[in-house]
């Protein structure tokens, strides 16, 4: 088995504003392995980083992702929740990220946010941002995954050498056979459902469970022991720290 990825969730959100280049620079000087992102798009067909359909929330603007061009975006401050330690902080587009993760050989899981926006589904942005993975040649680098698993097969027909990842809040029956139908390559449930014995199934069928969002160190703990491939955590530095004292 491969090595326990650690991915900081939406960059070292703990410590920086989430979803930006300080917060995934943050997370590599932590040791992540890399992060998770999550993607909307925009007025004008860009693909960028934030988590919420609107920008109210992480901004000192407002308005819906969709209703706004890169530009307009652009002119926002994303340092909500970090205005003390980080004066400003801008939305990147996913070439930004793409950009970072090739440079630092870094792995990437891109989240598709094409589910329950109050804008209507993104078709197409799966492929979109495949492809754009596919021209940085980072395939072997990135998994991509959605709570619209309908968005990740759809994704797996377009583009078979992606790797898709099903996320999930509760306990699937016989979830490995369902991520299997789908044509997934990974699991990506809710930390509090992942127990040694969900591993190993999907283990044995092939499939990765990549669990989130893992904050506490206890619970950290128990994911390895559970034998997990990733722990998706706002703190990578405890993360980091847990899996060197246990490869003592
Ligand atoms: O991808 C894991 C996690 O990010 C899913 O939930 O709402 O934090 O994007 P959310
Ligand atoms: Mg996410």
């Amino acid at each position: 088995m491969e090595k326990l990825k650690i991915l900081g969730h939406r960059g070292a959100s703990g410590y920086a504003p989430e979803n930006t280049m300080e917060a995934f620079r943050l997370a590599i000087q932590q040791h992540a392995d890399g992060f998770e992102i999550d993607i909307h798009i925009t007025k004008d067909g860009e693909i960028v980083v934030i988590h919420d359909d609107t920008i109210d929330r992480t901004s000192n603007g407002t308005g819906n992702v969709t209703d706004l061009t890169l530009a307009e975006l652009k002119q926002f401050n994303y340092n909500a929740g970090f205005e003390q330690e980080y004066a400003t902080a801008e939305i990147p587009t996913l070439s930004q990220v793409l950009e970072l993760v090739k440079t630092h050989n870094l792995y990437l899981n891109i989240e598709i946010k094409d589910i329950m926006t109050n804008v209507g589904k993104y078709d197409g942005l799966n492929v979109a941002a495949a492809k754009l993975v596919q021209e940085y040649e980072l395939v072997d680098q990135v998994i991509f995954s959605s709570f619209n698993h309908s968005s990740m097969v759809e994704l797996k027909q377009a583009c078979p050498e992606i790797s898709t990842g099903l996320l999930h809040f509760s306990k699937l029956y016989q979830g490995e056979e369902y991520a299997k139908s789908a044509n997934a390559d990974a699991l990506h449930p809710l930390f509090s459902i992942v127990d040694k014995s969900t591993v190993e199934q999907a283990h044995q069928q092939g499939i990765q469970i990549n669990a989130w969002t893992v904050n506490q160190a206890a619970v950290m703990e128990e994911m390895i022991d559970a034998g997990v491939d990733a722990i998706i955590t706002d703190f990578p530095d405890v993360a980091y720290r847990l899996r060197e004292s246990k490869q003592a």
